[in-house]
């Protein structure tokens, strides 16, 4: 059963997001390429050889990583939490006989106690916060002392061509406003985190064609979604002038669209 705990409606923007991923949530796993690898990735950053009783995954989507951290951690309670209602009930449709328990809460503002977590696992959603200081105020809080936090985000650099190819067409931002590895790496300094790792890597995905990009987008989800900008009337003839803008970046590989990960593992003092 999916627990309610957020306090009250979330902010316009969050609840645009969240309506969002809820409508993909059906879509999202057959387009989820890059989600997939970046999480195995997270997961080798786990800690191993050691006890814990209650775990939690931040923006947990379809539950897929949720359901993984289980037998990775058998004698522990594992949490899902997400701001979309429609990721929950798609999750707790496909794990009906889960050990999980399912939680609707925003990261900024985490409906749980106090030192309550020994871990806190989060892919691919803190992009989608106010900002990586508030989620690790949040997530600090949280966990018990000596509590891990494994984790990846993303960076400036991300869907650049995705920008580049708008800004021929006109002047809104189609893309979030992500801040640079090194503002996160002071954001990570500040936190009073005791930090294990914190890289950055850079993925490329190709496609065929622009259609089949903003295809694999909307089945995620984040096709028009931005943090906030309002994108004007989305024209036909808009679109096909992205279109040819986005042809000149072809490459051999086909179209290339270019993630900048940051992976990170940090640790409350003790
Ligand atoms: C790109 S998906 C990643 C899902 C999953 N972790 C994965 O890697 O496949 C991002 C998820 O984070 C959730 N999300 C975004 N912002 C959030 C917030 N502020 N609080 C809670 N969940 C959030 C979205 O609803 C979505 O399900």
């Amino acid at each position: 059963m999916i627990q309610y705990r957020e306090n009250g409606l979330y902010p316009h923007d969050r609840q645009r997001i969240a309506e969002h991923f809820s409508r993909a949530a059906k879509t999202y796993d057959s387009a989820a390429t890059l989600q997939r690898v970046v999480a195995q990735r997270v997961m080798l950053n786990l800690p191993s050889d050691i006890e814990m009783t209650r775990i939690l995954d931040l923006g947990s989507g379809t539950g897929s990583q949720t359901a993984e951290l289980k037998p990775r951690y058998p004698g522990a309670q594992v949490v899902g939490m997400d701001m979309a209602m429609g990721m929950l009930q798609y999750a707790e449709r496909q794990l009906p006989y889960n050990p999980f328990s399912w939680c609707s809460g925003d990261i900024d503002a985490l409906p749980f106690a106090n030192s309550c977590f020994d871990l806190v696992f989060s892919s691919l959603a803190i992009q989608w916060c106010e900002s990586l200081s508030s989620a690790l105020r949040e997530v600090k809080r949280v966990l018990v002392p000596g509590g891990h936090f494994v984790f990846s985000t993303l960076v400036a650099g991300s869907l650049m061509e995705i920008s580049q190819a708008w800004r021929q067409v006109d002047c809104y931002n189609h893309v979030n406003q992500y801040d640079t590895f090194e503002t996160q790496l002071q954001q990570v300094a500040a936190s009073g985190f005791e930090s294990d790792l914190f890289k950055q890597q850079t993925k490329v995905l190709y496609y065929p064609d622009v259609s089949f990009l903003l295809k694999e987008l909307r089945a995620l989800g984040v096709n028009t979604v931005t943090k906030s900008a309002s994108l004007g009337l989305m024209t036909r003839s808009r679109l096909l002038a992205f279109r040819d803008a986005y042809e000149n970046l072809r490459s051999p590989n086909g179209l290339p669209l270019t993630y900048q990960v940051v992976y990170g593992a940090l640790r409350k003092s003790n």
